[in-house]
């Protein structure tokens, strides 16, 4: 299955992401963790991304075309895949589905993750992110046993630097701007679900997994061959 999660900052794409496709057996693409990664390890890539991310801005559509390109090419990626984070602009949205096009492929869910103003700047000031791990955790939510400190590795706990209230502010904006224009072009391709992003973890997790159980039910006939 290829399955994008959309949706505002904070709507709970990543943690949703993770567990799902654990659960479901399927990569799991983050643009945010790949280009983070990129500005640490200090690649021209992350060089040229730096400056957007600390704004709260998109990095040109270019450069996340690529890293999304060479990941999506990846063996794991064969049997399926999240997108978490990608596509946030309408001309990456079409780039992608070139991109499954020419592979033979195309998405076979859209999930938005609808969620209130109140409840990302929540979830976004309370985020904090392993520096080792890079498990993510939430100081009211989703707290670790020991203060600061992960439960998986140890590792020491720190928050986005994007994830500061002006930034979160910033980056929503953008969101409105130049992302949710993506709802109605899925919507129109009649890949998109709506999920309610306002409740607990636990409920989210349990309606993406019965949407993605009900759409298989009608998938298996033509894959397999009977029809
Ligand atoms: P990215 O890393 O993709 O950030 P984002 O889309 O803004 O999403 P977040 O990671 O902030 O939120 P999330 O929805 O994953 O929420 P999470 O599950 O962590 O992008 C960062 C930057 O990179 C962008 O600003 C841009 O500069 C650049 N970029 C990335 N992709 C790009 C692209 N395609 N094009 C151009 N530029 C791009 O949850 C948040 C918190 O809430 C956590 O603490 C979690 O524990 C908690 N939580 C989650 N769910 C719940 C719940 N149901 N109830 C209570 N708490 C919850």
């Amino acid at each position: 299955m290829r399955i994008v999660f959309l949706g505002p900052p904070g709507a709970g794409k990543g943690t949703q992401a993770e567990t799902i496709s654990k659960e479901k057996n399927l990569s799991h693409i983050s643009s945010g963790n790949l280009l983070r990664e990129a500005v640490e390890t200090g690649t021209e890539t992350g060089i040229k991304a730096r400056d957007y991310i600390e704004k709260g801005l998109l990095v040109p559509d270019q450069i996340v075309v690529d890293i999304i390109k060479e990941r999506i090419l990846k063996d794991d990626c064969k049997e399926g895949f999240i997108l978490d984070g990608f596509p946030r602009t309408l001309s990456q949205a079409k780039v992608l589905d070139e991109m499954l096009k020419k592979l033979g492929n195309k998405l076979d869910l859209v999930f938005y993750f609808a969620v209130s103003k109140e409840s990302v700047v929540l979830r976004l000031s309370g985020r904090r992110i392993c520096s080792i791990c890079g498990a993510n955790y939430h100081v009211k939510y989703v707290p670790s046993s020991k203060d600061g400190i992960c439960d998986k590795c140890g590792g020491k706990l720190y928050q986005r630097a994007d994830d500061k209230l002006e930034t979160v502010l910033e980056r929503m904006r953008v969101y409105h701007e130049q992302t949710e224009d993506l709802i109605e072009y899925y919507r129109k391709n009649d890949i998109l679900k709506e999920i309610v992003s306002d409740a607990n973890i636990e409920t989210i997790t349990k309606n993406i997994l019965d949407i993605i159980k009900s759409n298989l039910k009608y998938k298996p006939l033509i894959s397999f061959g009977v029809i």
